[in-house]
């Protein structure tokens, strides 16, 4: 399929920037035009098998049936986003989410994981009276000022960093306010010390963390560093935040809260909530919810949004949801084995190579580092990672049609529309991509 006006917007340069999100800058560029279950095509017609899912949201893949009939069916009953009063669909999506996810008491939607994590961070600073908010390197919580630094900071920035130790901030955007650093804090994940000696100053506000961080593939928590993280919080009156933007519903209806069993303060969904629809979640204990609605207007924290909980997305929210819930079993069986399938032909692949890889999953989602051990936290990628062969890896497995992002550590996520057939034409694309990469 050739697409000339598609061609036209890139050359042209209408778009400032190229892209509609700087994350989403490719080199070579292409222009998508479809998707559908587990592929997607460009604009000349060839197809991929796709493991971005537009960074993970295609839980259930590209388009399905269920959730977009649902979307469909809102918008033929004429659901239209009405932005007065309530809806009875905010209600069900409201009630289906408190039900589904064990510590959320009262949840709010906003249209994005970014809105979500600002809100989170919000209600944390009027719960607590404090500014100071700690998150982790590496990680990525959206884009607003108050969270965006150090993300995967090159290994000369740290160089003295041995662990224990606060890294300096580096915003990742220009134009943030001069004062914006002030407040922040980033600490590598895993890093207790360090975690400890800014949560014991009793002036932090919340501690925003992914329970796997999947910024950079897969970091897994070390035995009893999330159960560390909560009882240090409790301690000293600090709001735990799990941002489970990319864990919830991937690993689990319940996210990664159910299945590790810590009860976060507040907890932020997004992506997979939704299989692809823009929708943010913010979520948690009633009493620090409240603030939303708190009689003292003075301290009263504000949410607000034109498009918050528009009813189509809703819908598609709530088809999502329900099918995880109704077919749990089935789907989240189906990933797993997927993923084992995955890693075990990865691992038999890499294992003939003469460079170090290591492969590290959680259920449906996974990545190959090129280094010689599971990294344990971003300087651990960022010094031993060979992040030039991993680029490499992905831009040759793209030209053969399996997409993954180009970028050093990003995840790659099944989905339940891929097929064992899927993962095995993408083994024998990845054992010609490795017969050529040295
Ligand atoms: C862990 C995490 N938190 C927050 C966000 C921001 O979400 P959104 O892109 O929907 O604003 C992302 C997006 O990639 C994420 O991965």
């Amino acid at each position: 399929m050739n697409s000339p006006a598609h061609s036209r917007s890139v050359e042209t340069g209408s778009i400032a920037g190229g892209v509609m999100s700087l994350n989403r800058l490719i080199d070579p560029m292409r222009v998508f035009v479809r998707a559908s279950g587990a592929y997607m095509w460009d604009e000349t017609g060839k197809r991929y098998i796709d493991y971005h899912a537009a960074f993970a949201p295609y839980l259930l893949g590209h388009g399905d049936k269920d959730v977009d009939e649902a979307v469909i069916a809102s918008i033929r009953r004429s659901e239209s986003l009405m932005g007065a009063g309530t809806t009875p669909w905010e209600h069900e999506i409201a009630d289906l989410l408190v039900e589904s996810v064990p510590y959320l008491e009262q949840v709010q939607l906003t249209n994005s994981g970014t809105e979500a994590v600002a809100f989170s961070i919000r209600l944390a600073r009027a719960a607590t009276g404090r500014n100071d908010v700690v998150f982790i390197q590496g990680g990525y919580n959206g884009w607003m000022d108050s969270v965006a630094f150090n993300l995967m900071d090159p290994a000369s920035t740290f160089n003295s960093h041995r662990g224990g130790e606060e890294h300096s901030l580096r915003p990742i955007s220009a134009g943030m306010h001069a004062s914006t650093p002030q407040g922040a804090h980033a600490v590598e994940f895993n890093d207790r010390e360090a975690m400890q000696s800014l949560v014991e100053t009793g002036q932090i506000a919340a501690v925003i963390v992914e329970p796997v961080l999947q910024n950079i593939g897969i970091v897994k928590p070390q035995p009893g560093y999330l159960e560390f993280l909560r009882q240090l919080c409790t301690e000293h009156g600090t709001i735990l935040v799990f941002d489970e933007v990319k864990t919830g519903f991937r690993h689990a209806l319940g996210g990664y809260q159910s299945i590790c069993q810590i009860a976060p303060d507040l907890s932020v969904f997004g992506k997979a909530a939704a299989n692809g629809y823009p929708l943010g979640v913010v979520g948690g204990k009633a009493k620090y919810m409240a603030y939303c609605c708190h009689p003292d207007t003075a301290r009263r924290v504000l949410i607000a949004g034109t498009y918050n909980a528009h009813p189509f997305v809703v819908a598609a929210a709530t088809a999502t949801v329900r099918k995880l819930k109704e077919r749990g079993e089935e789907i989240y069986t189906h990933l797993e084995r997927l993923g084992e399938q995955m890693e075990s032909g990865l691992r038999a692949l890499f294992a003939k190579q003469d460079y170090p890889t290591t492969i590290v999953r959680v259920g449906s989602a996974f990545v190959v580092y090129f280094m010689d051990h599971e990294p344990i936290c971003w300087s651990d990628i960022a010094r031993h990672n060979d992040a030039e062969r991993d680029v490499r890896y992905r831009k040759a497995l793209i030209e053969k049609g399996v997409f993954h992002f180009p970028v050093t550590t990003k995840q790659g996520s099944i989905s339940f529309a891929h097929t064992q057939a899927d993962i095995d034409e993408t083994l024998e694309i990845t054992e010609r991509v490795l017969e050529q990469l040295n």
